[in-house]
């Protein structure tokens, strides 16, 4: 049986589910996806069946809008005119198709017509008033709509924008956000009908100013983005560069749909026309990314190699002569700092105009355009942003157990303990491993393991493998890898649920922590996987154990040996990593929540008996190390994986892995590779 998601969980409640998706564009199939991401049917509509549009996603993997491949099949293909009766089956329609209103309305005129009792109707539209888009529906229709704006891509960007109108039913505003939030992960903002709402409203605005005044200044574009990104915590990509890849053609298009729906004093104005330089790019087919370059260009050298060109703002743009001056690499001399100010100030004029609180706006700032912080924090003002009312921290817990300067173990009340991993890239240590014991040694209800961090670890901490091998201290290293073992061992046989809550990376020696855990509580995007061939040796505290009770000696393989991991928590569970007992959870925020209450659910079973390989794994394995391309270490590292995964039984399979790696670790190439990942991790 395959683990559940949050949303399947939590769904009962909730009466959303199953959802229409009418316009099968670039955000269309990425909304489709992204709902089908969270376990829930889908139907997709388009003019014309748009089934190419989901087999392109399906081919796209883990890495494109699918969470997995396999959720495709939760995605119906539908052309409006022949299926538009469907409509009636689900409880959301979620209308993306083209920025026209008269288009728009005569859809809404179909919907209306077909659609059942409650059903909520939205639009994705990021310029037409709401009032205008539902002018002429029935009231019933008028109470059950809203703008749900998703940004692009909808599976990576965390920000909704939730507007809702003059007729909007409160229920149905208060039923959307609790569903875009739990069931889609989504940072739900809500947000007034105003033009751009709030994201787009102060991020158009910060562009077309840092490229009006770049203009005037000639400003260096790699020294303008690179101050963006040193002095404010905007992405590497800075405004330049985020122009290039939102597409040149589309900045005056966004300018003068915001330009003709705001005031005239407004101060967008002054910024909203298109400069000459831009207006000439766009002529030339220099759209960005898209097309034949932007503002910089990636140009392939003859060895293979790139160089990034730019153009130079002083001058008007000819594709001859601009990408050929060098970077002139010169400090930006203030450019950053005045559009910067002004963009802060534009946006604190917005508050009680676009949103009504200031942790509104800067959440937009930050989960739609990725800032580290919004305006009101960058004007210095201490903003925390919104959260699920049921979200819970491990910052929340401030009673202690037990603390040293690597761990700790917090109280979290009824009996169940929180162990929070506290060292650089959270690795794995002995103080990490102290904590554990401590708690393993309580009568307690459960455990949680958790972090507040982006990245759950990055497995053990690989200098305490390099310090003694390069020292040939060997009673040292493996005593500290017996004792791993030994925590790992107490971790499967605790009294108590274990239960570990993962996001971002779970690498090397987290992982095997996770895979022992009487359950694990993923965040949705989770990066999980047994890396250990990656600095030159196989995973030593019970990791071989589990990956062959749970993929397969052959799978294990493989997969340990091509340093498999996971490109979400559903390619987890369809690699076998996840089972039953695991839950995944689509907002970050609530991992904790969900990870508490499954703790305090869960019984602890007995544990299931040790399968050993059999005389037909070993041939499978022999004949795919045969024939598989590895480098000469690589080989010698699948030799001993094999060995180790062909054990008897449980124990000697175990003091196997702790001699394969202790061998492992005696080879020069294997602590060149582990010095090579400390230099460049
Ligand atoms: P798109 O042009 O990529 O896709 C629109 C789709 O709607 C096409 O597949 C088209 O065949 C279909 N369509 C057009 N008229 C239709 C009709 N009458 N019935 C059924 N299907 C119809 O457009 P995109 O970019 O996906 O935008 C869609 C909506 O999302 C627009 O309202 C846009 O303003 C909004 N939006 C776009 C964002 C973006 O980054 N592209 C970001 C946020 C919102």
């Amino acid at each position: 049986m395959a683990c559940q998601t949050d949303s399947m969980g939590h769904n009962s409640q909730m009466s959303i589910q199953k959802v229409a998706v009418i316009g099968s564009g670039v955000m269309g199939s990425g909304i489709a996806a992204h709902i089908a991401n969270a376990g829930l049917p889908v139907l997709l509509y388009d003019i014309e069946k748009p089934q190419a549009v989901i087999d392109k996603m399906t081919g796209q993997g883990t890495g494109g809008p699918l969470m997995h491949p396999s959720r495709a099949s939760l995605i119906d293909a539908l052309a409006l005119g022949d299926d538009l009766d469907r409509l009636g089956e689900v409880d959301w329609v979620c209308e993306v198709i083209v920025e026209d209103l008269k288009v728009k309305q005569d859809l809404y005129a179909k919907i209306e017509g077909v659609r059942k009792d409650g059903c909520i109707v939205s639009s994705n539209t990021s310029t037409i008033p709401l009032a205008q888009l539902v002018d002429g529906r029935d009231t019933s229709f008028q109470a059950h709509f809203l703008i749900t704006h998703f940004f692009n891509p909808p599976r990576a960007l965390r920000l909704l924008e939730l507007i809702s109108g003059e007729h909007t039913d409160e229920t149905v505003t208060a039923r959307m956000h609790k569903f875009c939030e739990e069931t889609l992960g989504k940072g739900v903002v809500p947000c007034f009908d105003r033009p751009g709402f709030i994201a787009n409203r102060i991020g158009v605005h910060w562009l077309m100013t840092a490229l009006h005044h770049g203009i005037e200044q000639g400003v260096d574009i790699g020294a303008a983005d690179t101050a963006l990104a040193r002095e404010y915590g905007i992405p590497k990509t800075g405004a330049f560069g985020l122009m290039d890849l939102i597409g040149l053609d589309l900045m005056p298009k966004m300018a003068a749909s915001l330009s003709g729906n705001l005031s005239q004093d407004d101060p967008f104005q002054r910024v909203a026309h298109s400069p000459q330089l831009l207006t000439d790019m766009i002529a030339a087919g220099y759209t960005g990314r898209k097309g034949k370059g932007g503002f910089t260009r990636l140009v392939k050298n003859a060895d293979g190699s790139k160089t990034k060109l730019q153009i130079d703002l002083a001058k008007p743009f000819d594709p001859e002569t601009s990408y050929a001056g060098a970077a002139r690499k010169d400090p930006e001399t203030g450019w950053a700092a005045a559009i910067m100010d002004d963009t802060l100030d534009y946006a604190a004029a917005r508050l009680g105009e676009v949103a009504d609180s200031k942790a509104a706006i800067d959440a937009a700032m930050v989960w739609g355009y990725n800032w580290a912080r919004g305006p009101f924090a960058l004007r210095g003002e201490t903003i925390a942003l919104p959260h699920p009312k049921e979200a819970i921290f491990v910052a929340d817990y401030t009673s202690i157990l037990y603390e040293n300067d690597h761990a700790a173990l917090h109280d979290m009340g009824r009996g169940i303990a929180l162990m929070q991993h506290k060292t650089k890239m959270n690795v794995f240590d002995r103080g990490v491993f102290d904590a554990l014991d401590k708690a393993l040694d309580r009568d307690l209800t459960a455990l949680v393991v958790a972090t507040d961090s982006p990245h759950f670890s990055a497995g053990a901490n690989i200098n305490l493998f390099l310090e003694p091998a390069e020292a040939g201290r060997w009673d040292e290293l493996e005593i500290f890898i017996k004792r791993g073992q030994d925590v790992m061992k107490r971790v499967r046989s605790a009294r108590f649920p274990v239960v570990v809550a993962v996001n971002g990376y779970v690498l090397g020696g987290a992982c095997e922590l996770a895979l022992h855990a009487t359950a694990i509580v993923a965040h949705a995007e989770t990066s999980i996987g047994l890396v250990e061939p990656r600095v030159g040796v196989i995973p030593g505290w019970g990791g071989c154990v589990e990956a062959l009770q749970r993929l397969g000696a052959l799978d294990a393989l493989k997969t340990i040996m091509t340093q498999w991991t996971s490109g979400s928590a559903l390619d987890a569970q369809q690699k076998g990593y996840l089972q039953e007992n695991d839950l995944i959870v689509m907002n970050r925020d609530l991992l904790l929540r969900r990870a508490l209450e499954h703790a305090m659910s869960l019984k602890k079973t007995a544990q299931k008996p040790f399968t050993p390989a059999n005389e037909a794994d070993r041939q499978a394995m022999q004949s795919w190390l045969d024939g598989a391309t590895l480098s000469e270490h690589d080989r010698i590292i699948a030799g001993y994986l094999m060995e180790t995964l062909s054990a008897s039984d449980e124990e000697s399979m175990w003091d196997r892995e702790r001699d394969s790696f202790m061998a492992l670790m005696r080879t020069e190439e294997t602590q060149e590779r582990i010095c090579a990942l400390l230099r460049h991790p």
